[in-house]
């Protein structure tokens, strides 16, 4: 790993700093004493031709893609980078309407219209079912679209007919955005049961957030160039990135790919081993018999139970999210190398047959509402903070996407209708958004 040998030579030679950061490597207990900078050697984010330049072309190499770039901030930077390389103002974009709120930002940035895919919502397992591949046809024979963007997986483990959709997307001439911020391991685990990743399947922009599923940094990602002909990607990256990358979270990211490529598919066997144990102590719950979408089984769903949240917490358990029917748990490579959590995890479960379910929440969601302009003409306008229920009738200037698990809600230039408006006062009384909205 040349970029990590450099910066611990580096961090033997560099003395006396008279350079960024501040902290200078004097505060070793704070903020540990390696935190270099673009120092000479260690390359430029922004137009990388040294060492960075060949982490980010061994990155591409295991992945087979065209090109990697190395992300600072997130998926998120990627998404509204990937967005504004491929859009602009006007240009319509296929948008589902579940995506990640840095879809939304990308939206606003570029200035593009976008055409939703109608998602069906699944009463029975309260979550918002992939696009299909005949949803997806429909729309590009009815619009003039010049790009796409598809979550795969979404933030619970499904994930779309990935292959079935970029086939129809480029038998239209349109180019594939996937955000696969949960699945940089996907690649690693072909035929161990997890889902198709869009590098594997032809997409063009595939933009992961190792962070999340890989042993790297919180903030590092990365994002993939499938097809040779996507220009401008650089260029709109350099205007998200920070012009101070931090060399510890690249450094993280060749140590990921690194660490998937040599341990990744074995790990991913053990960890799908650990997983179908916990899978087994779901089975004296008798849920009913669901048809399974295609799924990412590191995503781990259980129904919630009355006093269930208490008690992981009290063994040191802490699920990645909390919702009032269920909780999610992420398994990564992680958990393969010390199972100690889940053997945990396999405790409490063993007593859930033993506690009652919560009740029932009815959820009625609403039809998505019309577009009145483009995000970013809604954005740009002067807003009036109204409560919501006077909200009926306005437009959003804003997004309203809670967070965890950041998905939209409300996008701007959205016209708020009654079933939206009612929908929002649910939320509201859950405390889950604010008491008021944004309008134009
Ligand atoms: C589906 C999805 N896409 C994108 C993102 C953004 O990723 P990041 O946090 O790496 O910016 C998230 C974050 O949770 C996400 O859930």
């Amino acid at each position: 790993m040349e970029l990590k040998l450099r910066m611990a030579r580096l961090a033997k030679e560099d003395r006396f700093p008279f350079h960024m950061p501040g902290h200078k490597g004097k505060f070793p207990a704070v903020f540990g004493d390696f935190d270099p900078t673009e120092l000479p050697g260690l390359d430029n984010l922004h137009s990388p031709q040294g060492v960075l330049a060949r982490a980010q072309a061994k990155v591409a190499d295991i992945y087979k893609v065209h090109k990697t770039y190395f992300l600072v901030n997130g998926s998120s930077t990627g998404i509204m980078a990937a967005i504004t390389s491929l859009i602009r103002p006007g240009d319509l974009i296929l948008v589902t309407p579940t995506c990640h709120k840095s879809v939304l930002a990308g939206l606003v940035h570029s200035g593009a219209m976008p055409v939703w895919v109608r998602q069906e919502f699944c009463l029975r397992r309260k979550l918002w079912l992939p696009p299909t591949p005949d949803q997806v046809h429909q729309l590009l024979a009815a619009h003039s679209v010049q790009a796409a963007i598809f979550t795969n997986p979404d933030y619970y483990g499904q994930v779309p007919d990935l292959q079935g959709i970029t086939e129809v997307c480029h038998a239209h001439d349109v180019p594939v955005i996937v955000d696969e911020a949960h699945g940089a391991h996907l690649f690693f685990g072909q035929g161990l049961g997890l889902p198709k990743s869009g590098v594997g399947v032809g997409c063009d922009i595939i933009v992961q957030s190792p962070h999340k599923t890989l042993p790297a940094l919180t903030q590092a990602a990365w994002m993939h160039i499938g097809c040779a002909d996507v220009d401008r990607v650089q260029e709109s990256l350099n205007i998200f990135h920070t012009t101070s990358p931090s060399y510890l979270l690249l450094a993280s990211l060749e140590y990921a790919a690194h660490f998937a490529k040599t341990r990744g598919a074995r790990l991913l066997k053990r960890l799908s081993l650990l997983a179908k144990v916990l899978d087994t102590k779901l089975a004296p719950l008798n849920l009913p018999d669901l048809p399974e979408p295609a799924a990412d089984w590191t995503k781990f769903l259980l129904p919630n139970r009355r006093g269930l949240l208490e008690q992981l917490l009290a063994k040191g358990i802490y699920p990645e999210l909390v919702q009032q029917d269920k909780i999610l748990f992420m398994l990564t490579m992680a958990d393969a190398i010390q199972p100690a959590g889940i053997a945990q995890l396999q405790q409490v479960l063993d007593h859930l047959p033993h506690w009652s379910p919560v009740p029932e929440r009815e959820i009625s969601v609403p039809p998505l509402p019309t577009q009145a302009c483009t995000p970013r003409e809604a954005w740009l306008c002067p807003g009036e903070k109204l409560s919501i229920g006077s909200a009926l009738g306005r437009v959003s200037r804003q997004v309203v996407a809670p967070y965890p698990p950041g998905t939209m809600v409300v996008a701007p230039g959205q016209r708020l209708g009654e079933e939206q408006i009612d929908y929002l006062e649910k939320l509201r009384a859950e405390k889950v958004i604010p008491e008021w909205i944004e309008v134009i």
